[in-house]
C-alpha cells in the first residue's frame, strides 16, 4: 500500500515508517521543514508545515493511506508550560480532511490518547488529576478537537488512543481495553504495529480503541 506518515520524526512516527517498510509497503515520510530526522533511504520524505492546505494536498495525492503521529510539542508538564504550536491540530486536521475528500482518500489512522473523549472514565483517578492539572490538559483539548473533526468528516478514520507510551521494544501483545487498573503501558513500537495492521486490514473504523500493552482491566 502507499502510505503517508505525518509527525514521522517523531517517536511514534519513526516506528511507524519503520515497521510499514518492513511490511513491504511504500512509505512516504512527512516532515516540517529544517527537521533534522532522516527518513531511511526506503522511503520517500516530503517537506512542509500542516497548517499549508497545499503542501496537504500534494502529501495525500495518490496514497492509499495516512497515518498520523501528529501531536503537540510540551516543553514540560509543569501547569504552566505552554506548547510550542497550542492550536497545531485545531488547524491542521480540518486542512488535513479537505485535502483527503480533494484527492479521494478515505482512509486514515490516526493517535489521540487514553483519557481522550469518552475514555476518560476509564482512566485511573490520579491520572484524570493529572491531566486536568498539568500543560497535558493543552494536548488533550487538541487531541478532542482533532477527535471530532475526523468524526464528522465523513471519511473512514480510525483514531486509537493509546496509553502511557515507552520506547520498548514491540511485543505484539496489544489489547483494546474496556477499562485499566495499575500502570497502563504500551510502547511506540507496539502502537505503530497496531497502526499498519489497522491500516492493511480494518477493523476499527470509525471507532476510538484505548490500546494498551499492561494495564488492561480483567
Ligand atoms: N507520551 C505519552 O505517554 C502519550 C500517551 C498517549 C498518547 N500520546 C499522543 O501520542 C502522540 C505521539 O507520541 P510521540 O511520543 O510520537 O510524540 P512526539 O515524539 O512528540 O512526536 C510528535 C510529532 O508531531 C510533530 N509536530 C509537533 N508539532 C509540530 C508542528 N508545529 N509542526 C509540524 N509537526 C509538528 C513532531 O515533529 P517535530 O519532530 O518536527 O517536532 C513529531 O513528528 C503524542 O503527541 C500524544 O498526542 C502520548
Amino acid at each position: 500500500m502507499k502510505m503517508l506518515v505525518l509527525g514521522s520524526s517523531g517517536g511514534c512516527g519513526r516506528q511507524l515508517v519503520h515497521v510499514a517498510l518492513q511490511r513491504g509497503h511504500e512509505v512516504t515520510a512527512a516532515v516540517r521543514p529544517g527537521s533534522r530526522w532522516q527518513a531511511p533511504a526506503a522511503a520517500k520524505w516530503v517537506e512542509g508545515q500542516l497548517d499549508d492546505g497545499a503542501f496537504l494536498r500534494s502529501a495525500v495525492r495518490g496514497m492509499d493511506v495516512v497515518l498520523s503521529a501528529v501531536g503537540l510539542r510540551l516543553p514540560g508538564l509543569a501547569p504552566w508550560a505552554r506548547p510550542e504550536v497550542p492550536d497545531l491540530l485545531t488547524r491542521f486536521t480540518p486542512l488535513l480532511v479537505e485535502a483527503m475528500k480533494a484527492e479521494g482518500v478515505r482512509r486514515g489512522v490516526f493517535i489521540s490518547a487514553g483519557g481522550v473523549g469518552d475514555s476518560f472514565g476509564a482512566m485511573p483517578g490520579f491520572f484524570k488529576a493529572f491531566i486536568r492539572g498539568t500543560a497535558l490538559r493543552h494536548a488533550y483539548r487538541e487531541l478532542e478537537e482533532m477527535e471530532r473533526v475526523l468524526g464528522e468528516s465523513g471519511l473512514d478514520v480510525t483514531i486509537c488512543r493509546p496509553t502511557g507510551l515507552t520506547d520498548g521494544q514491540r511485543t505484539w501483545k496489544v489489547k483494546v481495553a474496556a477499562g485499566l487498573s495499575g500502570r497502563a503501558t504500551i510502547s511506540r513500537a507496539d502502537v505503530a504495529g497496531w497502526m499498519v495492521d489497522e491500516a492493511e486490514q480494518p477493523a476499527w473504523v470509525g471507532k476510538q480503541p484505548l490500546i494498551t500493552v499492561t494495564g488492561a482491566a480483567a
